[in-house]
């Protein structure tokens, strides 16, 4: 039996989230520039969309760019915002046929200019497809995320907006940048690390975790799809007991 038919259709993540990790390793290993393992990294990133679509994924959240990436050395940070900028203007052609809807979380205001404005626009021109919403994670991290929805909670308390009482954990969800996701069932990790690496802290609470050894240029849709059957396989309680679930 292939792959795809070990996969029942009904029980799909709805939301999926990838750390996309390995890159460097993955040039170093071929003895070539670590820019060399992210533009080949792209080739993964599209085979792991086109594979989302193919499933009917309807959310995929990739971790492209953390905070915490800045502080790479300038030349690689540069060549990864080139890299992003070429990558969404070359492929949102591909987006619209597959009908994929491009979102960005993170601290957008961050980017360099070409590259906020690059990813607006396709943001805008996908803003109609329903098949599945491809979420690039952008100078983002989980921490800052949520010290930023705390912040605005805040303010709408201090200026009557909100009643500190009607704090609830669905109210706080809603003013994360995933406000108007649902959380991630499933969350993928490559090459072999175990961290979650400060992204979705909230949002993974119950999410099943897999890891692979595969460095992410390696990635394909086939690993996407064994790490499907793989979550199918699991039972998922949120704190209850077997029986109950039947
Ligand atoms: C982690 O590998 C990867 C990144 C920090 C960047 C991810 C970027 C891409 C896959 C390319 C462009 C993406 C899009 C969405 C167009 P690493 O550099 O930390 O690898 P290492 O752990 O082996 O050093």
């Amino acid at each position: 039996m292939s792959l795809l038919d070990q996969i029942d259709k009904n029980r799909l993540p709805k939301h999926l989230a990838v750390i996309m990790d390995g890159n460097g390793r993955w040039a170093k290993e071929k003895g070539k520039l670590r820019v060399f393992g992210h533009q080949n990294g792209v080739l993964a990133v599209r085979d792991t969309v086109e594979g989302a679509v193919q499933l009917g994924i309807k959310y995929l959240t990739l971790y492209a760019f953390s905070t915490e990436n800045w502080n790479r050395p300038k030349l690689e940070v540069m060549a990864l915002m080139e890299l992003l900028v070429s990558t969404i203007s070359k492929e949102t052609k591909t987006l619209m046929e597959n009908g994929v809807r491009l979102n960005a979380i993170g601290n957008l205001s961050s980017l360099p200019e070409r590259c906020f404005r690059q990813l607006q626009e396709a943001i805008e021109k996908t803003s109609g497809n329903t098949n599945c919403t491809l979420t690039l994670a952008l100078s983002y991290s989980s921490r800052w995320e949520i010290t930023e929805a705390a912040k605005t909670i805040a303010i709408k308390v201090r200026d009557g907006e909100l009643n500190a009482d009607d704090i609830t954990e669905e109210l706080f969800s809603t003013h994360l940048n995933t406000g108007d996701m649902p959380d991630p069932e499933l969350m993928i990790r490559t090459s072999g690390e175990h961290r979650i690496s400060n992204y979705m802290l909230w949002q993974i609470a119950y999410s099943e975790l897999y890891f692979t050894s595969k460095l992410w240029p390696d990635f394909r849709r086939e690993d996407l799809f064994e790490a499907v059957i793989d979550f199918q396989k699991r039972e998922r309680r949120f704190g209850m007991i077997s029986e109950q679930l039947n």
